[in-house]
């Protein structure tokens, strides 16, 4: 047993990226909705415990503001290699560590299972360095491993620099490291430039071998886990990979996926049992959704909240908060701020932002609520609108328990409709309604007091 207490990490993350061909920091690039660099220290954060060390360079400022605090920066600033990278780290953990796990921030598919297996080699073995090696992953650019003839690593040859030979072998280093740290941190000062001119971490392999020093190395037990990303190409393979991964474990864990090739899942969703997804469906951000929920055809629902047992057909959900029991759609967008309370009906080509539905309402037909509170047991009627912008503000319009706004009603906020109270269809009101009232007319006017069950003339 690995006591992660003895363990250290540190993630080098100072590159730009450049086959990246982006503005952005490559590790910040996301992966199934959640940046590479995220990935990889959550999993660091599982395997080996939270003294982390991010070294930074290149776009340090983007990449601090994104990850946030939680980790102990240091900066690269130059990008004269991974073993310059990783000198970089010396200061904040010399002495605070036994073992230092060493990772690089565009490898999204490993998985702490995997780094712990790392962990327990190096521990068991008594090497100096322990290599997370593959013979799954495509070869394309990485560092192929050299054995000698009973099999012991020898050295890492970097595809730049290597031979023919070389390059035939199979066997690659995935990136992934364990150091014991009092040899670590003086060898790095041994590195001497390779022939590109960049300090080689790969190279403390032959350092430590000519030391006549023990190097380990475990072998990956997934043909991706420890696949990198050094263009869009291969960003485009991991997203592939990491949401067939996510898929599966939706499905192990009672959710059900009519059409996985269809079905679109972020890293940090959580779906409830007996949930089923329907095709052409994208689950994005921190979206959590609810047991027993119906969610699709050709839905996209992005950081928000579902309830158990709701339903949403071909609709666009975002930032929005949906009690349990509620169904929207087909065709209706829920923008940030909308919150549904249980048993609302929203039907087609609706549109809530920034608004409160009360329990039990309902909005069918081609309706607008913006910046506005509604009651409970409501009824808006199709074609209802709250007139929200007059153009320099936002302005709210309340509408209170068991109102009935009739079909084309246009709600210039801000204004209120009062309990219990009536508006004609097509009524423009553009002063409060006191509860138990009927308005009609453009604009509006209050014409009598209506009695709940008893009341008179069409609306
Ligand atoms: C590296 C390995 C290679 C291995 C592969 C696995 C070296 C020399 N090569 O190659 O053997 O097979 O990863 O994916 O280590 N970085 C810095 N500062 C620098 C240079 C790089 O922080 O000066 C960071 C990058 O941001 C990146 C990581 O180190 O996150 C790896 O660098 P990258 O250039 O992608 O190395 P590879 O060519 O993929
Ligand atoms: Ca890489």
């Amino acid at each position: 047993m690995t006591r992660t207490s003895q363990w250290a990490t540190v993630v080098l993350a100072a590159g730009q990226g450049k086959r990246m061909q982006s503005s952005l920091p490559k590790v910040l690039h996301p992966v199934c909705g959640k940046e590479m660099a995220r990935h990889v220290l959550d999993a660091a954060r599982d395997a080996a415990g939270r003294r982390i060390v991010l070294v930074v360079g290149q776009g340090a400022e983007a990449v601090r503001e994104r990850l946030g605090v939680g980790f102990q920066y240091v900066a690269q600033t130059r990008q004269l290699g991974t073993g310059h990278a990783l000198m970089q780290a010396e200061q904040a953990l010399a002495g605070q560590a036994a073992h230092v796990l060493v990772l690089y921030g565009d490898t999204p598919l490993i998985q702490a299972g995997t780094l712990k297996r790392l962990m327990a080699q190096h521990e068991d073995s008594g090497a100096v360095m322990t290599l997370l090696t593959s013979n799954l992953t495509p070869t394309a650019g990485l560092g192929r491993i050299e054995r000698d003839g009973v099999g012991r690593v020898t050295r890492i040859v970097e595809e730049a620099e290597a031979d023919e030979a070389q390059r035939a072998i199979r066997e690659i280093n995935g990136g992934m490291y364990g150091f014991r740290a009092d040899w670590l941190w003086p060898a790095l000062h041994r590195l001497t430039p390779s022939r590109s001119g960049e300090l080689y971490l790969t190279d403390l392999v032959a350092l430590a071998v000519r030391d006549g020093l023990p190097v380990s190395s475990v072998a990956s037990s997934e043909e991706l886990e420890i696949f990198g990303v050094n263009n869009r190409v291969q960003l485009a393979q991991a997203e592939r990979a990491m949401r067939e991964r996510i898929l599966t474990r939706w499905m192990l864990a009672g959710v059900t996926l009519v059409d996985p090739q269809s079905t679109y899942i972020d890293a940090e969703v959580s779906i409830g049992q007996d949930t089923t997804i329907l095709p052409n469906t994208i689950l994005q951000g921190r979206t959590a959704i609810g047991l027993r929920c119906q969610i699709g055809p050709n839905s996209i629902v992005q950081d928000s909240s579902i309830g158990d047992d709701c339903k949403v057909v071909a609709s666009v959900l975002e930032e929005a908060e949906l009690a349990s029991h509620v169904d929207v759609g087909p065709f209706s967008h829920l923008r940030p701020g909308a919150v549904i309370e249980q048993e609302v009906h929203i039907g087609n080509f609706a549109e809530v932002k920034a608004s409160r539905l009360g329990r039990g309402t309902k909005m069918g037909h081609f309706s607008y609520m913006g910046d506005a509170t509604v009651g409970k047991n409501v009824n808006i009627a199709a074609g209802t609108i709250t007139c929200n912008f007059d153009g320099v503000n936002k302005n709210p319009t309340e509408i209170g328990d068991d109102a009935f706004i009739g079909c084309d009603t246009m709600l210039v906020a801000p204004v209120k409709v009062g309990d219990r109270s009536v508006t004609g269809a097509g009524a423009v009101v553009t002063k409060d309604v006191p509860s138990d009232s009927l308005a009609v007319g453009m604009p509006a006017r209050v014409r009598r007091r209506v009695v709940k069950g008893k009341q008179e003339g069409g609306v």
